[in-house]
């Protein structure tokens, strides 16, 4: 059966979507709202306000769309998935991506340390703050030890924490952020304490009760060598990573993945999507960072050509109960992803420059991100524009290549990270 399906999104985790969801015998037509120049060659950009949620039922309808994959988190938190579902047209659409409940996981950083509190899962230690607790939070910033993790409750951008080794500047700072630094998102404020450790991502598809673990990966936020200078939405990634074991992923599986999903059912979250755990691996062993509703960008890239079961069948298998009857085939080989972005990126930067050479790579997959087709040009339309992946049977040769490849495209302000990797 064909199925025709809306992606939502236009980054590099999307096209990298939607190359997979066209590999499909299932795949009837895919529309990318709004995609990119990369998802135009494979699919059907279409400029929706995802806003109206008429407008969009109305579309899904007369395309006979029944199952939308929602990419980023911001429309999750906004609560798509129910208004889409209560909608009288549209209670018969799938969405890939939780409820409004289930996306506080990742829109409230308040709510994910309460929900792991609840359900024993392993993370810092926190307080949270507000308007009224001003005073309390600085007398705790006071005796917390250096250096000194804050966060802004709700969706920042990922700029929403900071880790400060003074504690003068951390008072500043935390003030900063209830007087609106990030407006209603910093209204409130968890204060945590630092850990120490490498991190990793873990991936897991659910429908809310049942799961599958997907490939592991680690992804590199820093700009700059060495992973130092500003943080960025990630300059590249790579799938597995040399220093998870089979038993560290138990341990994972054991005290994080299994409580999660115990969470999710009790607090009965409508879940059928993907959840991103960031973890570091600590002395005391894995903690959570953080969730997201979402799948990662740039891990996407590295994850999702590792997955070689059909990824339509997955998504149906959420809204059908079928999905306990998958195994998650995995394909061996390394996957190293290589961000190219503008010049300037993460501050600010020029769009418009032309790109040659993309269609020239030929032992690369390469995922577009900012990037618009403009009279038949190829140019550059964001910070993030490319990701080249390589898969291999050895990680060093992945990253040989993505690096020789992300050399071969070419744009005025082209900049990528050559060391992503380094330190596994
Ligand atoms: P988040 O926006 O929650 O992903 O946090 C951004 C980054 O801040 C994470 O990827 C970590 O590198 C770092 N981070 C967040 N919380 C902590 C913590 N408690 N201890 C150490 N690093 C942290
Ligand atoms: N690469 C981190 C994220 O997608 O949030």
């Amino acid at each position: 059966m064909k199925r025709n399906i809306l992606l939502i999104g236009s980054g590099g985790r999307e096209h990298t979507l939607a190359w997979k969801i066209t590999q499909s015998d299932q795949c009837g037509e895919l529309f990318v709202c709004p995609g990119n120049a990369g998802t135009s060659s494979i699919a059907t950009n279409i400029d929706l306000d995802i806003n109206n949620i008429d407008g969009l039922v109305t579309f899904c309808n007369k395309n006979n769309i029944k199952l939308i994959v929602v990419g980023p988190e911001q429309p999750l938190v906004d609560g798509i998935q129910n208004k889409i579902n209560e909608h009288p047209n549209g209670t018969d659409i799938l969405i890939v991506g939780p409820d409004q409940h289930g996306a506080q996981l990742e829109g409230s950083k308040a709510f994910a340390k309460k929900f792991m509190q609840k359900y024993n899962i392993p993370t810092a230690d926190y307080k949270e703050f507000n308007q009224e607790s001003r005073q309390e939070g600085i007398n705790f910033i006071e005796k917390q030890n250096l250096p000194i993790v804050l966060k802004a409750d709700g969706l920042a951008a990922g700029k929403g924490v900071l880790i400060l080794e003074d504690r003068e500047e951390a008072k500043k700072e935390f003030n900063n952020l209830l007087d609106g630094k990030f407006g209603a998102a910093s209204q409130k404020v968890v204060i945590e304490s630092f850990l120490k450790g490498i991190e990793f991502s873990v991936f897991v598809l659910t429908d809310g009760i049942n799961y599958k673990i997907l490939p592991i990966a680690k992804d590199y936020k820093r700009i700059g060598k060495g992973d130092t200078g500003l943080n960025t939405g990630g300059m590249g990634s790579i799938s597995p990573v040399s220093f998870v074991t089979e038993a560290l992923m138990n341990q994972v599986e054991k005290e994080i993945i299994k409580p999660t999903i115990k969470g999710i059912v009790t607090e009965k979250m409508n879940y059928k999507g993907f959840i991103f755990i960031g973890l570091i691996l600590t002395e005391e062993g894995p903690q959570v960072i953080e969730y997201n509703c979402r799948m990662g960008d740039p891990e996407t890239q590295s994850v999702v050509p590792r997955i070689q079961n059909d990824i339509i069948d997955l998504f149906v298998s959420l809204g059908d109960g079928s999905l306990i009857g998958h195994e998650i085939e995995i394909d061996a080989r390394t996957a190293a992803t290589v961000v190219l972005v503008s010049g300037g990126y993460p501050e600010a930067y020029t769009k418009g420059k032309k790109i040659t050479n993309t269609e020239n790579i030929k032992d690369s997959l390469v995922f577009h991100a900012g990037t618009v087709l403009r009279n038949n040009e190829l140019l550059t339309n964001g910070g993030r524009v490319l990701a080249v992946t390589t898969l291999s049977e050895s990680q060093s040769d992945a990253l040989a290549l993505s690096f020789k490849n992300a050399r071969q495209i070419v744009f005025e302000g082209r900049y990528f990270r050559d060391d992503i990797g380094f330190d596994l």
